[in-house]
């Protein structure tokens, strides 16, 4: 039979040499921010039930944690803590108050790992009682509220606490309306002109957090969180936020859950030229995970299929619980 197309796609398929030459998306350990949990305590590590192979380390397992991390070659990190819940309150005050170990974490790790790029979370929910990113107020009709201009206040403390910690960026995870212009400027005012801004920018109401909210039992007390974080129906609204963001002073967009919001994550990517970080979600790692344990699909192609998505929708940054595990392959 003679051949009448021109054009065969599948030459370019042909084997692993060409497949390598024309492949047009490839991660390095340097896209990753590692995000790890950080807990009060001696000599303790203890797993994420809905997150298996991430853990919440006390500080000096979390140095020991970070030895082995920084050889494998990961350059960043993303650092949460898990409060108890006897340390919270409505006004998150152990946020920025002087020495908490969440701080002092911060200071070590810095000390330790001068060259580790540390980026830290500022939003109220791990310090606040009533599990909520913002402070709570009852509102006129009687139901609750989450105050926006308040609660840029206390993210300016926890900002300032930070970056006199030692963090490098800081990460407003909070969604709150104007932070990023308050807490820049608050930055700026407080003498720390090199802390940059990696803004959770467009961060939706996500079913896919759930086993973050386990990792630092931060799920709110009541209510849900949609009158801050986005609507999952919405995509132009992002850009919305996106100008809003570059225009307070961002030094990187990004875009939260990840896989769900491809299409977000490429239209912030075509609009904007600082680079677009997105956040591979714990409840997306716990998918992969947990069908992986059935024997549902193998757990390595998953994982980087689905990390060569997210870069290749236009992430250059990429926030992931798998990050250890990615650098671990080669
Ligand atoms: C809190 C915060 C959340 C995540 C990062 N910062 C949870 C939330 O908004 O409820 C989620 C991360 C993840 O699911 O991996 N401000």
């Amino acid at each position: 039979m003679s051949s009448y197309l021109t054009r065969r796609p599948r030459r370019l398929r042909q084997s692993p040499a060409v497949r390598a030459l024309v492949e047009e998306t490839t991660l390095s350990v340097n896209d990753f921010i590692y995000p790890m949990f950080v807990m009060e305590g001696q000599n303790v590590t203890s797993e994420v039930a809905s997150m298996p192979g991430i853990f919440r380390y006390s500080l000096d397992r979390l140095l020991d944690e970070l030895s082995v991390v920084t050889d494998l070659g990961i350059k960043a990190i993303d650092l949460f803590p898990n409060y108890p819940e006897g340390k919270k309150d409505k006004e998150a005050t152990e946020s920025y108050r002087a020495g908490t170990f969440y701080l002092e974490a911060i200071h070590q790790v810095k000390a330790k790992f001068p060259h580790l790029m540390i980026m830290t979370d500022v939003a109220m929910d791990p310090y606040s009682s009533d599990g909520h990113d913002g402070l709570v107020a009852p509102a006129k009709d009687g139901s609750l509220e989450i105050l926006n201009d308040e609660t840029l206040e206390i993210l300016g403390k926890m900002t300032v606490a930070q970056a006199q910690a030692g963090a490098d960026f800081i990460g407003p995870s909070d969604m709150m309306d104007g932070r990023v212009g308050y807490l820049r400027q608050t930055l700026d005012a407080a003498g720390f002109p090199k802390v940059g801004i990696i803004s959770y920018t467009a961060k939706y109401a996500s079913a896919f957090y759930g086993p973050f909210r386990d990792a630092l039992d931060s799920a709110p007390k009541f209510g849900d969180k949609k009158t801050y974080q986005m609507n999952p129906a919405n995509a132009r609204e992002a850009l919305v936020e996106a100008e809003l963001d570059y225009a307070e002073g961002a030094d990187m967009l990004m875009v939260k859950p990840a896989l769900a919001y491809l299409d977000v994550i490429k239209s912030l990517r075509d609009t904007f030229d600082i680079p677009i970080a997105a956040y591979n979600v714990s409840g997306e790692y716990a998918m992969v995970k947990a069908a992986a344990e059935r024997g549902w699909l193998d757990p390595t192609r998953g994982m980087l299929e689905v990390l060569t998505a997210i870069k290749r929708a236009g992430a250059s940054v990429i926030l992931s619980y798998f990050a250890k595990e990615f650098a671990m392959l080669k």
